[in-house]
């Protein structure tokens, strides 16, 4: 999905590092928000936005990910900034928080799962 996805998004943007991403969830468990936001880096795309609700994971992504926005909601990410795909990396027992938030003027966003059961357009 995330690759028809990323067709999609081409048809839109001239270059892979075009492309603004980010994740919702940057814990410290198994450090997956990091993980996700380098492998999206190593494809050529550019790492431009983190929400998480934890203040101290905020300020490891900017340590991670010099310049990063920061945010502390979904909505507020989608409200203020460009990012162009979004992965949805908090743990399984945390609410989504995807469901609460459909950004106006957000049709050419895109919005994933990261357990892949859950990849949509927004
Ligand atoms: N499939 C795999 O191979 C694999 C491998 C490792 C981890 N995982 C899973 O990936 C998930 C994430 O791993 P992790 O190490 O990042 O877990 P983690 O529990 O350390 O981090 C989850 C983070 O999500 C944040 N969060 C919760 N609700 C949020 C919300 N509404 N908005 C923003 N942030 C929110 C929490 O504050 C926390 O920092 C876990 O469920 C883990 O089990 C899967």
């Amino acid at each position: 999905m995330l690759a028809a996805r990323l067709e999609d998004l081409m048809k839109k943007y001239k270059r892979t590092s075009d492309i603004k991403v980010g994740v919702v969830g940057y814990g410290g468990a198994y450090n997956m928000g990091r993980v996700h936001l380098q492998e999206m880096q190593k494809a050529g795309m550019t790492p431009t936005a983190v929400t998480e609700i934890d203040p101290a994971r905020l300020a490891a992504a900017t340590e991670d990910f010099r310049g990063i926005e920061t945010y502390s909601s979904l909505p507020a990410m989608l409200k203020k900034s460009a990012v162009d795909l979004v992965t949805i990396i908090n743990a399984a027992q945390h609410p989504r928080p995807a469901r609460a938030s459909r950004p106006e003027g957000g049709a050419a966003r895109g919005l994933r799962k990261a357990d892949g059961d859950q990849d949509r357009g927004m």
